[in-house]
């Protein structure tokens, strides 16, 4: 048996993350998708960071949260605002038989080896691991379309997971700030939609629903990376029959 071993972000490079820019979306997305649940049960957030996700949908819907992350700074933040949550691998996740909803905010994209099949892997593993548990999948990711077949998400990768190539554009990013990206020498793997879908077929789940987000601004510089569309669109996946 293979053991894809993830590529982890520092803490440095995950404390970049500790903000709620994105939530309102989420659970906007959310209430749309994946309300009201089948049954009574915890809404968890895997890889859901420093709480913001879990704590509004609780708020919103009286649901039952968990958080489950690597990070324990991530966790600890949760805590403090008490936000239940574990320390927890989403490649190996910690089953409670409580689960009514699983949710992947933004967290796929960030599950990389050291390739692409190892990448492809470990984000089907993630996946998998809830496909005999009968629960709904609620996942919102970054959508890169490209001008040219599907190779954004691929020139992305190439470039975060290469320390050579992340220097050099660590170095680019300098003058040219749209470059930035805190996941250099790390790795990140960005897919266009369909290429979601595939995917999540491919872990054995059907997307029951789907919403399109808005366009995202596409900085010129990024323009080189033969980006055309960015934006975060969201899924419901139920197990495939
Ligand atoms: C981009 S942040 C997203 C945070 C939050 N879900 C959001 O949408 O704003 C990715 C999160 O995934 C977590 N993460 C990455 N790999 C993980 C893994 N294997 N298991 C659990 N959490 C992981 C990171 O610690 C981080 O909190």
């Amino acid at each position: 048996m293979t053991v894809e071993i993830q590529q982890k972000l520092s803490s440095d490079q995950i404390a970049e993350f500790y903000h709620d820019e994105f939530v309102r979306d989420q659970v906007r997305d959310f209430a749309e998708l994946a309300t009201p649940l089948d049954r009574d049960g915890v809404v968890v957030d895997i890889g859901g960071g420093v709480g913001y996700f879990a704590e509004r949908v609780h708020a919103k819907f009286g649901y039952p949260v968990r958080v489950v992350d690597m990070d324990p700074e991530s966790v600890a933040r949760c805590e403090a605002r008490s936000v239940p949550s574990q320390l927890g691998d989403a490649l190996n996740p910690p089953f409670s038989g409580d689960e009514a909803c699983v949710c992947f905010n933004l967290i796929l994209h960030h599950l990389v080896a050291e390739d692409e099949e190892r990448t492809r892997g470990l984000q089907i593993g993630a996946l998998r691991a809830w496909k005999d548990h009968e629960t709904p999948i609620f996942v919102n990711e970054y959508i890169y379309e490209s001008f040219v077949g599907m190779l954004s998400g691929r020139l992305i990768y190439a470039i975060t997971s290469s320390r050579l190539l992340s220097a050099a554009a660590a170095f680019a990013a300098r003058f040219v700030p749209a470059l930035r990206a805190n996941t250099f020498g790390v790795g990140v793997r960005f897919r266009s939609h369909g290429e979601w879908l595939k995917l999540f077929r491919e872990a054995g789940f059907a997307a029951e629903a789907v919403r399109v987000g808005a366009d995202e601004d596409v900085k010129p510089p990024l323009r080189l990376l033969l980006i055309k569309a960015i934006r975060r669109d969201s899924f419901i996946l139920r197990p495939a029959r």
